[in-house]
This record gives structure tokens, C-alpha cells and sequence, in this order.
């Protein structure tokens, strides 16, 4: 459960850029895929190899906090099944602080499983992936390769809907090619379906799209990250220098 208080917390954390570090070692389980076509050990290895990688990102940025249940619930009942009690709703708005403040929306965290009628069964890992990278919802989104952050060019949406807050996608991002669809993988491939039917967020007419509008140049940092260092960084010491992201 996320009380009220958290609820907030989460809202400002996710608006500022959530960023969790903390590293949970990630405990082997595979799953079957009964009926799938045969692959040499070599792509099985590879293939698990990714769906546990997504599974500890997952788990290590707490994305269990907003689906379900908790954020490291992996072995608990309702993990990333999506919003079941309205104590998981977010209030998104002047309403979030202040009772009854308008304008007043309500959003709800999506079932991260993939059932094919209520979670993310009905979208291809690419949609997945474009959904974390350029924040645009899988429903509404067809299965392209994007390639701009601008509406209208490189197959990114004229009218995007946006997901809704607080989901951290500004962050999310900026993870690698390799660690989205790793995150795809795992949940489409590494969970069992879950039939949780979760309500609609609501939103602005434009589905948040005027406060992304100037994305990336404004409202968001951009995208990609701008070189090392900017104004509010150093550079490190040639010797000092670690390796490491
Ligand atoms: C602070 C809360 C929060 C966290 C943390 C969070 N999400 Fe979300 N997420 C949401 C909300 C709310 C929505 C629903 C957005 C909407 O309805 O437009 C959502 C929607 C999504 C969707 C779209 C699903 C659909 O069917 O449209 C995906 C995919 C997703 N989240 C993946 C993730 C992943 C992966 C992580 C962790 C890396 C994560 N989320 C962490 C709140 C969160």
C-alpha cells in the first residue's frame, strides 16, 4: 500500500526525475514459454540472459512502487499487476496538495504483465520500448521505429499521448538501447499473465502533450544527456577517473 503522504512523495520524486540506485542481485528463474518454437541453447542463453537483465533494472528502479506491489515485491502476489486498490491512484494537480484545488486528474499505474486483453500482451516489445524511451503510450502508438523527439518526424506521433504522470519516463530514457529492451523482455517473456483490468488515467485534452511541447529543449532536460561536463559538473582527474556509467 502507498499512503497519501508517499503518493506525493512519488509525484514530486517522478516530476523531479526518480532515480533509484540501489543493486538487488537478481535470482534465476525462467520462464517457460510452452509452444514456442525451438531455439539452439545459444539464443536460449542469450534470450535469458536479457530477461534477467531487465528484471534486476525493474527491481533496482522500484517500479513495483507504482505497479504493484511494492517496490521490490517480485515475489509477492500482485507484482506489476497494476493499480487494485485506490490507494495506488495518484493525484496528478493542485488537488495533490491541496483537497478538492482544480484542475484534478486522476492516473493510474497500468498491469505490467503480459495478459493479452488487460496488460502489455497486446503490444510488441518495440512498443514497450517506445513507451520508456520517448514516453508515447503503446495503445496509441503504433509498432515503428522512432527516430525524432519531434512530433511529426521520424515516425514520433503528430499527436502524441503522452503517458501520464507521475510514470518517470523523462527518466527512463536515458537508459541504454540494451537496458529497454531488456525491461521489454522481462516483461513481456519473464512474467506470467495476470488479468487486472486497470481504469483509464485521465488527462488535459492534449494528454500532457503541451507540457512536453518544447521537449526536449524546455520543460525536460534533453535528450540525449548533454556532454560531460556541463556548468554543474567537473571534470575528473585523468587518474581519477572511474569506470562506470
Ligand atoms: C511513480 C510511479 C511509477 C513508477 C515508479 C513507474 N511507473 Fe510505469 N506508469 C505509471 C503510471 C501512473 C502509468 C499510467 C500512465 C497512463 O495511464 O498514461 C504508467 C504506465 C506505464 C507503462 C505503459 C503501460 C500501458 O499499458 O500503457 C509502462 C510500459 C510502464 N509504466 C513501465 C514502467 C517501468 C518498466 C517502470 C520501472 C522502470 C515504471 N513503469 C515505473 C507510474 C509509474
Amino acid at each position: 500500500m502507498v499512503s497519501g503522504r508517499m503518493r506525493i512523495g512519488y509525484a514530486a520524486l517522478a516530476l523531479l526525475t526518480l532515480s533509484a540506485t540501489a543493486l538487488v542481485a537478481a535470482h534465476v528463474a525462467r520462464a517457460a514459454a510452452p509452444g514456442a518454437p525451438r531455439e539452439s541453447e545459444f539464443e536460449r542463453a542469450a534470450t535469458d540472459a536479457m530477461v534477467l537483465r531487465g528484471r534486476q533494472i525493474v527491481i533496482s528502479h522500484a517500479c513495483g512502487g507504482c505497479h504493484g506491489p511494492t517496490e521490490d515485491g517480485v515475489d509477492q502476489e500482485g507484482w506489476l499487476v497494476g493499480e487494485r486498490s485506490v490507494e495506488q491512484q495518484f493525484l496528478i494537480g493542485p488537488c495533490a496538495v491541496t483537497p478538492g484545488a482544480q484542475p484534478c486528474f486522476k492516473t493510474h499505474p497500468r498491469n505490467l504483465t503480459p495478459d493479452d486483453e488487460t496488460g502489455l500482451g497486446r503490444f510488441t516489445e518495440r512498443q514497450i520500448f517506445n513507451a520508456l524511451r520517448y514516453g508515447v503510450r503503446p495503445e496509441d502508438t503504433p509498432d515503428v521505429k522512432i527516430t525524432s523527439t519531434t512530433p511529426g518526424q521520424g515516425n514520433f506521433p503528430l499527436h502524441p499521448h503522452y503517458l501520464a504522470p507521475p510514470m518517470p519516463w523523462p527518466s527512463w530514457r536515458h537508459m541504454t538501447d540494451d537496458e529497454l529492451w531488456a525491461i521489454a523482455a522481462y516483461l513481456k517473456r519473464g512474467l506470467k499473465p495476470v488479468k487486472n483490468k486497470v481504469a483509464e488515467s485521465e488527462g488535459p485534452p492534449d494528454f500532457w502533450a503541451s507540457e512536453y511541447k518544447e521537449m526536449p529543449q524546455i520543460k525536460l532536460g534533453s535528450y540525449p544527456a548533454p556532454p560531460f561536463p556541463t556548468a554543474n559538473e567537473r571534470a575528473t582527474e585523468a587518474k581519477s577517473t572511474k569506470k562506470g556509467k
